[in-house]
């Protein structure tokens, strides 16, 4: 898949190269060419095995916005993934229990249902089993066993009615595993259309003059190698720093003393494998713009620096400002419209006195 990106984009290129200027792209050519790279959004992303029904995507944003699924009681979901802030909590790497600052920056909720697998290094393969991973995770939300946060989200009768009317065939629904099928659902519902879908559907005027030039940009550079599909990114991993070591060519643009951070492995970490050292993946640029700062280390705030930083150390090319200006521009349309229900916030159940209280242990 990779490769067959990266020869239509040379294609591409050529064509370009041959008299197409950058200035006036054609419109027409261009909806052509991108429709065989990228498509719409969803409006949904189905899976198999987790029906969507509407008392799911309800109970699904409930636990996803409920603190009491942490042992402190104070951090949900929401609090690193913050859905009035695009899906993330712009800090480099986020703060967990007890302010536990973690390795990683937290990349957004919004649209990451289409990624082919979850984490920077895609060691989940879909929403559902990473929603496993953070409530039991000591420096994220830190539920010391699967059968406590089970116990305390039974303790509250709302929940043990909602989790039946969820989950209608089956016997014993509030588990472990249906708390994470109810927030994958959720996290289905979350696709964001933006003017570039308009475009893609065939609006040739949803994009101005500029934001095309800049479609075409990240067509010729071959950005589309692996940032492609329906997210622009999510599927395909790749080494960070095919060309240059990220390291030596950031050092100019990094906010932060690199010799204290140590360098993340990636998905070597995973699979001890040689050939995944520093292999990420290649995350989704939808919503681009908002989901500062960059890079799995959060390492990068400015949007033109990282854009940069991957043309060089990805393509081993240096961009122009003139292709930069029109790459932002094109960033812009891929700015969407969060679903309003996601966005209203749900009244959760109340406790009762079995609950087990929140501590900060
Ligand atoms: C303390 C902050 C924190 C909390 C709380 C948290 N996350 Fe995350 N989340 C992260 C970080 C950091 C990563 C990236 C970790 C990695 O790749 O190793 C991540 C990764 C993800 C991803 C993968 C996205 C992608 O593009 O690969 C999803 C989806 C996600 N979290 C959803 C959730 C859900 C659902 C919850 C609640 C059950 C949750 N997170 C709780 C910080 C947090
Ligand atoms: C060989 C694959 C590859 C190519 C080509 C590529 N990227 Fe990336 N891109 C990645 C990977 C992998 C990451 C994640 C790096 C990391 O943080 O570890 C990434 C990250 C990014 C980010 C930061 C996203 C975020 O949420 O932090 C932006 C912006 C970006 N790429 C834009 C571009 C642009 C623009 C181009 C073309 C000039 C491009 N990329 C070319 C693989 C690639």
């Amino acid at each position: 898949m990779f490769r067959s990106f990266l020869t239509l984009s040379m294609g591409v290129a050529l064509a370009s190269a041959s008299g197409q200027a950058l200035a006036s792209p054609d419109a027409e050519a261009l909806h052509r060419t991108a429709t065989a790279m990228f498509s719409p959004l969803p409006s949904y992303v189905a899976k198999e095995g987790n029906p969507k029904n509407d008392a799911k995507v309800e109970l699904g944003k409930m636990l996803y916005f409920d603190p009491r699924l942490s042992q402190s009681g104070f951090i949900s979901c929401n609090s690193c993934h913050n859905l009035a802030t695009y899906g993330v909590d712009n800090l480099p790497t986020s703060l967990g229990h007890r302010w536990t600052a973690g390795p990683r920056n937290a990349p957004t909720v919004l649209n990451a249902a289409l990624h082919t697998n979850q984490f920077w290094d895609g060691r989940a393969a879909d929403v559902e089993e990473q929603a496993k991973g953070p409530v039991l995770n000591p420096i994220e939300m830190a539920i010391p066993g699967e059968d406590l946060a089970v116990d305390r989200i039974a303790s509250m009768p709302e929940y043990v009615e909602r989790f039946e009317a969820a989950f209608p065939n089956e016997e014993d629904p509030l588990n472990y595993d249906n708390i994470a099928n109810a927030i994958g659902v959720f996290e289905r519902t979350l696709t964001t259309p933006d003017r570039f879908d308009a475009f893609l559907e065939g609006d040739l005027n949803a994009l101005n003059e500029q934001e095309l030039a800049g479609l075409q940009v990240f067509i010729n550079q071959g950005c589309v190698g692996c940032h492609a599909g329906p997210a622009l990114g999510g599927q395909i991993e790749a080494r960070f720093g095919v060309v240059e070591s990220y390291w030596e060519a950031t050092r100019e643009y990094i906010g932060v003393d690199q010799s204290t951070m140590p360098m993340d492995v990636g998905k070597f970490a995973v699979t001890h494998k040689q050939d995944d050292l520093y292999v990420f993946k290649a995350p989704s640029l939808r919503n681009i713009t908002r989901t500062y700062p960059y890079f799995h280390d959060g390492s990068v705030w400015d949007l033109r620096d990282a854009t940069q930083i991957m043309a060089r150390v990805q393509l081993g090319n240096d961009m122009s400002d003139e292709d930069l200006d029109a790459l932002m521009a094109f960033y812009g349309a891929l700015e969407g419209e969060i679903p309003a229900q996601a966005l209203q916030l749900p009244i959760l159940p109340a406790s009762t006195s079995e609950t087990e209280r929140p501590t900060m242990r």
